[in-house]
């Protein structure tokens, strides 16, 4: 079993009635930090960086990297640079993070489908080892840019292999319609304009994402074969030797008990059959798991508050959290699992619908869900948090972001403060007709 097949924090036990994570009490956590409260368990974060490792160990040419996106903290980027990762970036904002977390940034790869000019000349100033290039436009964009500068930057073509794999539609990346990549029949075009007047791109491999939370061995399976048929047809038209493929992310996690992704050494199983079955040199391989590395080491946890049973209907229990927090239920029909953090086993159950706060019909969290009775005042832990939540969170209805704590060995670190309700304005400008005198 690897991490991501869990439905908890792997350090999650129970002592004297209490849910504790990392050695730390729920209920006494959110008594010293406050809720809704992301908790990240260190355990479990290092142990997925592990799983992945150890699943790949037998193939020398891995390149690990972590898709900042999913979760882009200092302190994560910390982490993951101490257990080997590189990083994906998509922003400036997720660059300057990494960056000031003093990662090397030769391990850092730029992606997405419309860096800006500014983006790409930070990223150029950082000296980020990979350009993912997106499209026509990009490349003459970031050429122009490098030529300034008078340096070359190593990229990647990012493609769409044409793939559909069974996932939610926003989340699904791979397929010929997308906004993402080139495509197929776009390749020897681009390769030549490289080739022939782009002096300052040095292509070295090939890029596809095929989507996220995917169950389906067979997808990725699919996606090496691709790549490597693409890059050998590369390679004889225009006589290169180009030997590298990232294969993006997209590894599920198991957010309901229903839920069932395969564990990284069937995934590592997966793509190196590919490899070997199609490949005559074998390329270096770079990965770029998010949710799989970070979903499973998070919990929210929220303090009930007020409930309301409709006549003959559901029973909702609201809680001082929601849509703004943790976008995914009301965006992707997302699903998720909860508990009571004192008392879980209690006999007394119920089947609730946890509401958020926000003003939002569709700002409800989980469903029809059995829980021990909640009173007011009780604290909820929702698992599998960790990823795009806090990095999709937002300031809806002019509420604070909430805080985040590191746990480990019974300790908790703050990793991200508060917001505060000066925080809220402190970007505002009131123009000076406009002030009251
Ligand atoms: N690489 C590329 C190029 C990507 O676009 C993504 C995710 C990843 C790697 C990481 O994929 P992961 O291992 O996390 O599946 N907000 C959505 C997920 C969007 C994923 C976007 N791209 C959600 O909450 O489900």
């Amino acid at each position: 079993m690897s991490v991501n097949q869990s439905l908890k924090p792997i350090t999650t036990e129970i002592i004297n009635n209490q849910i504790h994570i990392g050695g730390c009490s729920l209920t006494e956590l959110a008594k010293k930090y406050g809720t809704p409260l992301y908790v990240i368990d260190e355990h479990t974060l290092r142990s997925i960086c592990n799983d992945y490792k150890n699943a790949f160990k037998d193939y020398k040419n891995i390149k690990m990297m972590y898709a900042s996106k999913a979760l882009c903290t200092s302190a994560v980027v910390r982490i993951l640079d101490e257990e080997g990762f590189g990083f994906d970036a998509v922003s400036a904002g997720e660059l300057y993070t990494i960056y000031k977390s003093g990662v090397d940034m030769t391990k850092v790869l730029f992606n997405g489908n419309n860096k800006s000019a500014r983006e790409i000349e930070l990223a150029l100033n950082y000296g980020v080892g990979r350009f993912s290039v997106d499209n026509f436009y990009e490349a003459e964009l970031l050429n122009k840019i490098a030529a300034e500068k008078n340096i070359s930057a190593d990229i990647l073509l990012r493609i769409t292999p044409g793939i559909e794999c069974h996932t939610h539609d926003y989340i699904q990346t791979g397929q010929t319609d997308s906004k993402f990549g080139f495509d197929l029949t776009q390749l020897n075009e681009i390769v030549s304009l490289i080739i022939n007047k782009y002096d300052n791109l040095n292509l070295k491999g090939l890029h596809a994402h095929i989507g996220s939370q995917i169950f389906e061995l067979q997808s990725f399976y699919d996606e090496v074969a691709i790549l490597v048929k693409e890059i050998s047809e590369i390679n004889k038209t225009f006589g290169l030797k180009l030997d590298e493929m990232n294969i993006g992310g997209g590894l599920g996690v198991k957010y309901t008990n229903s839920d069932n992704p395969p564990n990284t050494i069937d995934l590592a199983k997966a793509v190196t059959d590919a490899m070997h079955k199609y490949s005559v040199e074998i390329p270096t391989i770079y990965l770029e798991p998010g949710r799989s590395i970070i979903s499973t080491a998070g919990v929210t946890l929220y303090t009930a508050g007020s409930s309301k049973q409709v006549p003959d209907g559901k029973k909702y229990i609201a809680v001082d959290g929601g849509m703004a927090d943790n976008p995914r239920p009301s965006m992707y029909q997302a699903k998720y699992y909860a508990e009571k953090a004192k008392n879980p086993d209690s006999d007394k159950k119920e089947t609730v619908t946890i509401a958020g706060r926000y003003c939002e019909s569709g700002d409800i969290l989980i469903e029809d869900i059995e829980l021990p009775v909640i009173k007011e005042g009780d604290i909820i832990c929702v698992y599998n948090t960790g990823a795009y939540n806090y990095s999709m969170a937002s300031n809806y209805n002019r509420v604070e972001k909430s805080a985040m704590v590191l746990v480990n060995n019974s300790q908790s670190d703050i990793i991200i403060n508060r917001e505060t309700l000066d925080d809220l304005i402190s970007h505002d400008s009131i123009p000076d007709r406009l002030r009251k005198q």
